[in-house]
């Protein structure tokens, strides 16, 4: 049965984990979200099994992703199920948001929900792992992931995690998140060392960027999801006087160029 798996990243985890997926399955098309952002209306997909593949912000969805969900009708899907990536935690809590969304809009919800740890990337907060640990983690992710593969391809339903913890941090945090994220791009600044190569540009899924005379400038539509600052090839943007001295992340085993296309629907 062909499966499409829609997916939203910033680094490449998200991706990376999709592929796997997709690989494991056959018969699948993976399509990158940010190519719906500028469309309008309901998205019907043309598979019996649908999937979401994202990372986790703030214990919750990415903004772009839960407007997605609000857009998706799952109604004739076999079997509908959700991946989401993370540093550390929240995943339970943003399962269960799309889980709501999708409900809403479709009257029916996840047959499976998985978080998957991968390697954190909110270089505003933190340093992403570097050689041997973040090594040790991907290679724990792709175990998992052919593990869920296994069971999606089944079509297992599983009862989706739950952790009160998480909801209370989801609480705490996510709203303000979602108030503030599109404009959070206002602490992001570019040094000399910008060669005006465009990378930042063509990256983001959001479309944020536009270059000005070879320089990126941020136009308040920002996801937040700092594929800007990891993958500029010189390490010219930061956000705010703490990004500087940050190890850089992108999963090692997507290019610039796939990360490229997701506005693209291609893979
Ligand atoms: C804005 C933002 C918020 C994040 N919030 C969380 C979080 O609440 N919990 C967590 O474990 N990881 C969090 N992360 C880390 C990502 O979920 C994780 O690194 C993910 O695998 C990145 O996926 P990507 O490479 O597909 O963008 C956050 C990352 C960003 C950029």
């Amino acid at each position: 049965m062909k499966t499409v798996i829609y997916y939203f990243t910033g680094t490449g985890n998200s991706l990376a984990a999709a592929r796997k997926i997709a690989g494991a399955l056959g018969d699948c098309e993976v399509i990158g979200i940010a190519s719906f952002a500028n469309t309008a209306g309901t998205v019907v997909p043309d598979a019996g099994r649908v999937g979401i593949v994202c990372p986790v912000y703030f214990a919750g969805l990415p903004a772009m992703v839960a407007s997605f969900a609000e857009r998706l009708d799952t109604a004739s899907a076999r079997y509908v199920f959700s991946v989401v990536t993370h540093g550390g935690g929240g995943g339970s809590a943003a399962l269960r948001q799309l889980d709501g969304i999708l409900k809403e809009k479709a009257g029916r919800g996840l047959d499976a929900g998985f978080a998957v740890s991968m390697p954190g990337n909110y270089i505003l907060m933190y340093e992403s792992p570097a050689g041997e640990k973040r090594d040790r983690l991907l290679a724990a992710a792709d175990a998992d992931l052919e593990r869920i593969a296994g069971q999606i391809r089944q079509e297992t339903r599983l009862k989706l995690p739950n952790s009160p913890v998480t909801r209370i941090v989801k609480a705490l945090t996510y709203p303000r998140f979602r108030s503030h994220v599109h404009g959070d791009d206002r602490k992001f600044t570019v040094s000399d060392e910008c060669t005006a190569c465009g990378t930042c540009a063509s990256i983001c899924p959001a479309g944020n960027i536009d270059l000005v005379d070879g320089k990126p400038v941020w136009n308040h539509r920002c996801e937040l999801c700092c594929g800007c600052i990891h993958l500029c090839p010189t390490g010219a943007i930061q956000a705010g006087s703490r990004t500087g001295g940050r190890q850089r992340y992108r999963n090692p085993s997507v290019s610039i160029a796939e990360l490229k296309r997701q506005r693209e629907n291609e893979p």
